[in-house]
């Protein structure tokens, strides 16, 4: 173990030496883990983190240096595709040539699941989120029947068996007890050896002032380095290096908390792979001209996400001479990558990427020792973020899929009645309502009376009757008619595995 000399004679450097203020009081356990905690941290790099976050901090609340307006180009129509748009037998073709992949074994998936999901406020992983289902499913749950369903799919359709390996990348917070979820779960009927956990790193939370926190006498707050955080940790794991073992060659990456995810997606990866993109983002259209969220679009001709707060409103709200939003791409954090890419970004990139600010409530102690739960923010938190990686495509495009189909967020907790778990509740079951009725269902009431069907349900409404579908007996609501043509179907209904086979008999 490194000597309490040699951290004091680091901190010094790093000009941090408040980090040991509580070593008098400490007990020899606690010495040892702060000691093992701080010998982490090189003092040259802890030292240009702080000031830069607090540099960065007060920057971002000066507003952003430069409008990028002038500067900004939509994504190009030849590097677009759109679900909404395109005609069935090109979406055939598509979804044919992702199938094609997967059933060769050369798509994987990666999930990004290192948060530490402050604002929903539990204390365990997001993936163990349960939103209230009639199944009672998790997220992690319906994922990894999504990835069982998607193998089976592409398997039938090639006569072979294959498999999409799932990357979880975790963080200090997630890790330990996703990795119990998982086993306890029996890992969800899925091949552990397809399921491959790591860890990205950790970066001290810093205040206004510049000074690292600690969260308890013995202990620096840590906070994961942001979803871009994905390149060093694909490093520091080795990642890349087990997909090229297992063959893979396009990766999935998604976000933990959006309920709809259609992973290893087949239309999305076919389109990006017959168009040989390196690099790709899912969008959809933005719910309302100023919704807050980023756009992908050029900037100077380069690829980019635009947060809202970068532009004037005018041009988030420009329209063409079709009357469409110019600028409608919203990001969805659900990205296309080839392997070869991500080696590249890995190798040559990685430090390119700008750390952005997050301004957030960071539990400390105070110069008494007393611990402070604060009530405004105080910390900064600095982080990579995944789609920072676009402007070094050489061949990006977008896919536009739709919203209510796609793309339902768990952030907040539900006091904030915007995506929550009540929210991303009603997306799944008005989706899957919309499956059944499509399927032919007909939904009854308990006299055996026909409920009047609501087939246009978009996801923020409340469907008419509860109707939930195993992501095991359908990947994106087909092949449902085997079980539910014509048939009378009571609410609650949960469609399983052992449903559908007495559904299929009847
Ligand atoms: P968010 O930015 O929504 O953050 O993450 P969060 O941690 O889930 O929630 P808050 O902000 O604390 O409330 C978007 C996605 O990126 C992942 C998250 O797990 C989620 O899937 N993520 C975020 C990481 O994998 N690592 C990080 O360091 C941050």
């Amino acid at each position: 173990m490194v000597s309490e000399e040699e951290i004091r004679a680091r901190l010094e450097q790093a000009g941090q030496s408040h980090l040991l203020r509580f070593w008098a009081e400490l007990e020899p356990a606690g010495r040892a883990s702060l000691l093992t905690e701080l010998a982490l941290l090189d003092p040259d790099e802890l030292r240009e983190h702080c000031q830069r976050a607090a540099a960065a901090c007060t920057q971002e609340q000066q507003g952003p240096l430069e409008r990028l307006d002038a500067r900004m180009q939509p994504v190009q129509p030849e590097f677009l595709g759109s679900v909404r748009k395109s005609d069935p037998q090109t979406l055939q073709l598509w979804e044919e040539e992702g199938f094609h992949q997967i059933a060769q074994n050369k798509v994987a998936v990666l999930l990004l699941a290192g948060g530490q999901g402050t604002r929903l406020g539990v204390t365990y992983p997001k993936g163990m989120y349960r939103v209230g289902l009639p199944s009672g499913k998790t997220l992690y749950e319906l994922q990894a029947e999504r990835i069982c369903r998607v193998e089976q799919l592409a398997g039938r359709r090639h006569n072979t068996r294959c498999s999409v390996p799932w990357y979880i990348m975790t963080s200090e917070f997630t890790l330990k007890p996703t990795v119990e979820f998982f086993k306890e779960n029996n890992f969800f009927q899925l091949d552990p050896d397809n399921v491959i956990m790591f860890e990205q790193r950790m970066l001290p939370a810093v205040s206004f002032n510049g000074q690292a926190i600690l969260e308890r006498k013995d202990k620096v707050a840590m906070a994961p380095d942001g979803n871009g955080g994905l390149y060093r940790a694909l490093v520091d794991n080795r990642i890349l290096e087990d997909m090229e073992r297992r063959g893979v060659e396009y990766v999935h990456v998604y976000c933990v908390d959006n309920i709809l995810v259609k992973m290893a997606d087949p239309l999305f990866i076919g389109f990006c792979v017959l168009k040989g993109a390196d690099c790709g983002a899912k969008v959809v259209e933005k719910a309302y001209p100023t919704e807050p969220v980023g756009v992908v679009c050029q900037v100077d001709g380069i690829y980019q996400v635009v947060e809202y707060s970068e532009v004037e409103v005018e041009t988030v709200q420009r329209r063409d001479e079709s009357g469409n939003l110019v600028f409608n791409a919203g990001n969805i954090c659900n990205h296309f990558f080839t392997r070869n890419f991500l080696q590249t970004v890995t190798r040559e990139f990685e430090p390119l990427l700008k750390s952005h600010v997050a301004i957030k409530k960071v539990p400390f102690v105070d110069e008494d020792g007393n611990l402070v739960k604060p009530l405004k923010p105080n910390g900064i938190k600095m982080e990579k973020f995944v789609f920072d990686v676009f402007q070094f495509s050489k061949n990006f495009v977008a896919f536009e899929v739709l919203r209510e189909e796609e793309f339902s967020p768990l952030k907040n907790s539900d006091t904030a009645n915007k995506d929550c778990p009540t929210t991303a509740r009603q997306a799944l079951l008005a989706q899957h309502y919309r499956w059944a009725v499509r399927a032919g269902a007909h939904f009854v009431d308990e006299n055996g009376v026909r409920i009047p069907e609501q087939p246009s349900t978009l996801g923020t409404e409340n469907p008419p009757v509860l109707c939930e579908i195993s992501p095991l007996v359908s990947y994106f609501g087909e092949g449902l008619e085997a079980y539910l043509k014509d048939k009378d179907i009571h609410s609650p209904f949960i469609l399983d595995e052992n449903k559908a086979k007495l559904l299929e008999k009847a």
